[in-house]
């Protein structure tokens, strides 16, 4: 197989066909079937009328790529949908500081959902517990008689646990392998074969029988260290910066209100890839954040300190987060712009999906701190920003640019700014 590589200097210099053969190039995908997927989305609207209800059309997001990751000695190209300006190039930005200390170090649990059935009414339920737990060999294999195809697959329930929540309610897990799928369909099937059992067990009244978006058991972790000369600036030296960057995450560990950005950093790059692949990322966020406030106090996914090696200062950053992500199933099956992405990725489980998303997370947390620990990240983010506003003007081709950087430079970044400067330039 060809060895993949990360690192495209001057791509975002390009035009987009030009990317588009560059990327076809180093992913080994035909440049015509990029145009063809990517130009409209992936989905048309027939499509788009088998997955969801009432459809009138689709909505279109930004399909870009994260360049220079390299997760586990292995070099990755990231599709990332965002609508936010400047996400991609931080993300990038960061991965390539990373790089010089190595690139990302990632490692994830096996894919390991959790099920819940909740039965009320329950009369002495520690008990009831015990005698739930007794039935656990006959729970699990009626558990993996309801998920047929996925216990083929190498998959199935693998353990359970009971717990009381009070003193008539007790719910018991069911923790579910999933293997490449992201697992929600097959978590709920097991919780509804499952319950009714549960509940004759507990001689109680069956209640819920679903998920948890609190995936504890499926997390992933991912470090980086980075050699703080990488991180100068030329105002700051990387010492300078790298010691900012700690007193951020300090910051950020010390208070809620900070940890909740911080996070929003860092949910930046994970949800980008998430949309990329057509993952769900109303789960990964409920995971995130309930994982964020696991211990009482809501806190940061990701921390900083600095750290010496030999002679030589470096700063480490260590993210873990729970992250239930599918390569099959799902939309993906009539999504061509997710298969797309998954094929540029080169990802062959959903664990490595799982580790270069986590990636792209601490990068994209690296990138803002580096801003906010530094100039702040007004300025680079309005320069972006400029682009879109210029196009809202009215502004095509390469009138995009020259409008763009007019109104940065006269620091009016604005659409009527940018329709004088259009009008100044049509005239
Ligand atoms: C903006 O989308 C994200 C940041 O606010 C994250 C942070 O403050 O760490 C820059």
């Amino acid at each position: 197989m060809k060895k993949r590589v990360s690192r495209l200097p001057g791509f975002y210099k390009d035009s987009v066909a030009t990317r588009r053969h560059r990327v076809g190039e180093a992913a080994g995908i035909d440049v015509d079937e990029l145009a063809r997927v990517l130009d409209h989305g992936g989905l048309d609207t027939a499509t788009a009328d088998k997955i969801v209800e009432n459809v009138v059309g689709v909505h279109a997001l930004p399909f870009g790529l994260g360049l220079n990751f390299r997760v586990n000695e292995r070099d990755y190209l990231v599709p990332m949908v965002v609508e936010e300006p400047s996400v991609i190039a931080a993300a990038s930005n960061a991965a390539k500081m990373v790089r010089e200390g190595g690139g990302f170090v990632a490692e994830a649990d096996l894919p390991i959902m959790t099920s819940q059935v909740a039965v009320h009414d329950v009369t002495d339920p520690d008990a009831k517990a015990a005698r739930i737990l007794e039935a656990r060999d006959e729970l699990l294999r009626e558990a993996n008689a309801s998920i047929p195809g996925l216990v083929e697959r190498g998959g199935g329930a693998r353990e359970m646990e009971v717990r009381v929540l009070t003193n008539e309610l007790l719910v018991v897990h069911l923790y579910v392998d999933c293997r490449d799928a992201m697992g929600a369909n097959l978590v709920n099937t097991v919780a509804e074969r499952v319950g009714p059992r549960i509940a004759e067990l507990a001689d109680g009244t069956l209640g819920l029988r679903i998920l948890s978006n609190l995936c504890d058991r499926r997390r992933v972790r991912v470090r980086c260290r980075v050699p703080v000369e990488a991180l100068a600036t030329p105002s700051l030296s990387g010492e300078e910066v790298a010691r900012n960057i700690v007193r951020a995450s300090h910051f950020a560990e010390s208070d809620p209100y900070r940890a909740a950005t911080h996070n929003k950093g860092i949910m930046n790059g994970v949800d980008a890839v998430v949309l990329a692949t057509c993952n769900d990322w109303r789960a990964v966020e409920a995971g995130a954040h309930a994982y964020a406030a696991r211990e009482g106090a809501y806190a940061p996914l990701a921390i900083w300190r600095t750290l010496t090696e030999g002679d030589r200062l470096l700063l480490e950053g260590s993210l873990e987060m729970p992250l239930a992500l599918g390569i099959v199933g799902g939309t993906l099956r009539v999504h061509a712009a997710a298969r797309l992405a998954l094929r540029i990725l080169g990802v062959e489980t959903a664990q490595e999906l799982a580790m270069v998303a986590a990636s792209v997370g601490l990068a994209s947390n690296l990138a803002a701190l580096r801003a906010l620990a530094t100039e702040g990240i007004q300025r680079g983010h309005m320069s972006l920003h400029a682009r879109a506003v210029a196009i809202a003007a009215g502004a095509e081709g390469d009138e995009v640019e020259l409008v763009a950087a007019a109104i940065v430079e006269a620091q009016e970044i604005t659409v009527d700014a940018a329709k004088r400067v259009l009008k100044g330039l049509k005239a």
